[in-house]
């Protein structure tokens, strides 16, 4: 496996590569990896030839109160685990090397935004929409890679390939959970002890709001409720929000029919954690 930080050297890799006729799987990351990236590596090592990992902490989305300070980073166990996962190329470019000056030109994504962690992180998906533009003229892949946790980022991420006619095959893979359920998270060593143990309640509710779904329950505000409660009865955390949408086109909904996303965050002391789960309602009989 071999490291890359220069942008020239890791785009004529990848040109040389695509000269030869080998397809290139791309899995973007901010590092610090877990077993849910190892599962997006390993499905791209599976469907391609040659198989790039990103590393890069991207300073344009995070809001000035969020943590990229202190955004957990490693990238000695990085490398390693990649390597492990039998991986190519890690690309690892710094702050400088990616932005060395203010962009002058920066996406906007117009939809899809309004909601869920975008309501709630202002500017988080233009910045996520411009560090991979960046990222796929850089590495050049014909698949990319990404989890079903950040279900939202999928979907815009669907938006941006369409728009913007790039011509890569965007790969959404599951969610993978510790055994109690909590999924996979980087920001999950952030947790208090305590709070690693009530974390699981973010499934809990999921699973919850699934059965009650499977039950004929149709109202999403009933289900919403109680979700809400769950969580505060059963952790310490700040609900930042609980939400039913419709997916991947992520419109409010006031009947549950159709393929839908339940989506929430909530804050913990140091960590604000993500999950959801996406079902197709079925219909009555
Ligand atoms: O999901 C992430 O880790 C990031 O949002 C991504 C896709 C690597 C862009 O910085």
């Amino acid at each position: 496996m071999r490291t890359i930080t220069d942008i020239r050297e890791m785009q004529s890799i990848a040109i040389q590569l695509k000269r030869e006729g080998k397809t290139i799987g791309f899995v973007p990351t901010m590092g610090y990896l877990h077993e849910g990236h190892l599962s997006l590596l390993s499905a791209a090592r599976k469907e391609n030839d040659v198989t790039v990992v990103s590393i890069f902490v991207n300073p344009l989305q995070f809001g000035p109160k969020e943590d990229l300070a202190t955004y957990p980073r490693d990238f000695e166990r990085d490398s390693s685990l990649a390597e492990k996962e039998g991986n190519d190329y890690i690309f690892f470019p710094s702050a400088d090397e990616m932005y060395p000056v203010t962009p002058s030109v920066t996406a906007k994504v117009q939809d899809r935004t309004d909601v869920l962690c975008g309501k709630s992180r202002p500017g988080h998906f233009d910045g996520v929409a411009t560090v991979l533009i960046k990222l796929f003229n850089i590495v050049q892949p014909d698949k990319v890679y990404f989890g079903m946790k950040d279900a939202q980022q999928v979907a815009v991420v669907d938006g941006l390939v369409r728009d913007f006619n790039i011509p890569v095959e965007i790969v959404p893979v599951q969610t993978v959970r510790e055994e109690d359920g909590l999924a996979k998270s980087s920001r999950n060593v952030h947790l208090l002890p305590a709070e690693r143990d009530q974390a699981t309640a973010l499934h809990q509710s999921l699973k919850m709001a699934e059965s009650a779904i499977d039950e004929g329950e149709q109202d999403p505000q009933k289900i919403l409720a109680r979700m809400k409660e769950f969580i505060k009865k059963n952790t310490s955390g700040e609900i930042d929000y609980i939400e039913i949408l419709s997916y991947p086109n992520l419109k409010q909904i006031s009947r549950l029919e159709g393929k839908i996303i339940i989506a929430m965050a909530v804050k913990f002391s140091k960590a604000r954690l993500i999950d959801n789960a996406i079902i197709s309602v079925k219909k009555e009989s």
